[in-house]
């Protein structure tokens, strides 16, 4: 069996933590890293693990609300923990974490939070059936409960703010 036609993978089949070190072309004139520049770690993060559960090239289709908590200095640690909540049926919830940490002194802080919708396509771009999610631990069950949640406000706000748009054209 390959890993594209499996049933279900664990989480931690799949997840991903990057290390950045911030250097002074990432950040802006009060020497924090920027925004723009967590969001692309956040990003290439969550692709991976989309690709590493589906075993195929995945696309960003959605990033939801994304805060950026606290300042990240010149010269910290900035750590991307993500990890699958849940797959339906060719789109995948990915959860990513930032911390920043001060390698000097070891002083860490939660940064942000963001999740992340990335779909599954073949070469023609069209979205292929992923594997369902196991979740074990009873923070990977939370999640994947919440997962299913989110995608149904998305769903619905898509749909509510379309009808508006129909309703104003
Ligand atoms: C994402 C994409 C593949 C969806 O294609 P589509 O023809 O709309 O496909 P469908 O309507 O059949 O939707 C496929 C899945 O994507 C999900 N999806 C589509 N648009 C979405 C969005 N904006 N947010 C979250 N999920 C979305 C659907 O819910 C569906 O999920 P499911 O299969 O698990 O039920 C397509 O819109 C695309 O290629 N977008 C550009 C992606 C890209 O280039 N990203 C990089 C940023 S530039």
């Amino acid at each position: 069996m390959t890993m594209n036609n499996v049933a279900s993978k664990t989480p931690a089949e799949s997840t991903v933590q990057m290390t950045h070190l911030v250097l002074p072309n990432d950040t802006n004139q009060l020497g924090n890293l920027l925004g723009g520049t967590v969001m692309h770690w956040v990003d290439i993060g969550a692709a991976l693990v989309a690709m590493r559960h589906s075993g195929r090239v995945c696309v960003t289709a959605s990033v939801d609300e994304i805060s950026f908590l606290e300042p990240i200095k010149l010269g910290h640690m900035v750590r991307v923990h993500a990890s699958i909540n849940r797959a339906f049926r060719s789109s995948m919830e990915i959860g990513v974490k930032v911390f920043r940490e001060d390698p000097l002194n070891g002083t860490e802080a939660h940064t942000s939070t963001a999740y992340l919708t990335f779909v599954a396509i073949d070469q023609y771009g069209k979205p292929l059936p992923v594997p369902q999610v196991e979740p074990i631990s009873d923070d990977e069950k939370r999640r994947f409960e919440e997962a299913a949640f989110r995608r149904e406000l998305r769903l619905k706000n898509r749909a509510a703010m379309n009808a508006l748009r129909e309703k104003n054209t």
